[in-house]
């Protein structure tokens, strides 16, 4: 017990330090999406809100910092200064897996901490999906949590060597969750995508937040393949759906799910266009660890006031005053995501 407790929170420091030799996956998809400007957009830029609501409580822009880091003193200390950023710009925050801290008290500090600093902000849970309720709970209680994300990183685990390879029941066992945790559940991806299929499935099981963790950002078969020399996986390094496909056809499964786009995003046309999609929210994970990381705390804050400030511009040249305007904003398709489109609309007729 003692020395699974250490190797995972070994594992957790590895893959930060992996994830800073990593490259990003590359093609999200959103750079085929395109947004046309509008030169009478009848809007005050000062009056331009991108003020929104989420579980039940106000913030300021529909983006959130992702599920990363905890368990460690290292990873605690940036779980501090995410969580800093997320007070700073009154955002949501979601803490990484929280396995690691259920039979350590001073592992579960360094995720508690995120508590204590965004003290009435949104603090999200994190942990696999095939955990159980009990689990679940101890997630929650441990952070007062919002809501709780459960994670599904199947590509990930079969490129680590001690990684899961039984993944029957996860569907039933998230149906289970999703019917009796005490808050929302969000199901994530972690850089591969949701398809069409799988959102339907979500859906039915009565999941009514996806966070579609599309490709073309943080890549996970590079960092288990850093982190791993001897069980690499070079043949899934093309292998996901890019976000900006991913985005597209979970909201052709659903019409009412909540959908966070995360999976690359690091710029405010993608935060745009996310929206435009009709995607409800976006998420940052790995672009703003990397500065975070390599650049400190105030190149972080500098990042995401000038991101922030961004969005709001190119909302003007959208015409759109607020968040709920971007979602009547029309786009247009190009290249490779408009071909794959138009493929997903034959497939499944929609
Ligand atoms: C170092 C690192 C650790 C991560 N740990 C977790 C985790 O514990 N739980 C989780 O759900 N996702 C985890 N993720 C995945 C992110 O939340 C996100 O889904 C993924 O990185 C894709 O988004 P991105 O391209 O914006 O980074 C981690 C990502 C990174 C970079």
């Amino acid at each position: 017990m003692e020395d699974q407790k250490s190797a995972r929170e070994k594992r957790k420091d590895e893959h930060l330090k992996y994830f800073l030799l990593s490259k990003p996956s590359g093609y999200n998809g959103f750079s085929d999406v395109v947004l046309q400007n509008n030169s009478l957009p009848d809007a005050d830029f000062d009056e331009i809100s991108t003020e929104c609501v989420f579980l039940n409580k106000y913030i300021d822009s529909p983006l959130m910092i992702n599920a990363m880091t905890g368990g460690t003193e290292y990873s605690g200390d940036i779980n501090r200064k995410l969580a800093r950023l997320a007070v700073k710009f009154n955002i949501p925050i979601a803490v990484g897996s929280q396995t690691v801290a259920f039979d350590n008290p001073k592992a579960a500090d360094t995720f508690k901490r995120v508590r204590e600093i965004h003290r009435d902000g949104i603090v999200i849970a994190n942990l696999g999906a095939n955990r159980d309720i009990e689990d679940v709970y101890k997630a929650i209680d441990m952070i007062d949590a919002d809501a709780v994300q459960l994670h599904i990183n199947i590509v990930q685990e079969m490129c680590m060597a001690e990684g899961d390879r039984n993944f029957r029941g996860v569907l039933e066992n998230i149906k289970k969750i999703a019917a009796l945790a005490e808050v929302p559940v969000i199901v994530k991806e972690t850089g591969f995508g949701i398809s069409f299929e799988t959102a339907g499935k979500l859906q039915a099981a009565g999941v009514k937040y996806i966070d579609i963790g599309g490709k073309g950002g943080t890549d996970f078969v590079s960092i288990e393949s850093l982190r791993n020399s001897e069980r690499e996986c070079p043949f899934l390094e093309n292998w996901g759906i890019p976000t900006a496909l991913s985005l597209f056809q979970c909201r052709k499964a659903s019409s009412d799910m909540f959908i966070i786009c995360s999976g690359g995003i690091s710029k405010a046309e993608e935060v745009v266009k996310a929206l435009c999609m009709d995607g409800d929210m976006a998420a940052l994970g790995g672009t703003i660890l990397r500065i975070l990381l390599e650049q400190g705390y105030d190149a972080a804050e500098k990042y995401m006031a000038a991101l922030l400030y961004e969005i709001r511009v190119l909302m003007l040249l959208l015409g759109a005053k607020d968040i709920t305007d971007l979602k009547n904003v029309s786009y247009l398709l190009k290249g490779e995501l408009g071909e794959l489109v138009l493929s997903l609309k034959k497939l499944y007729k929609f």
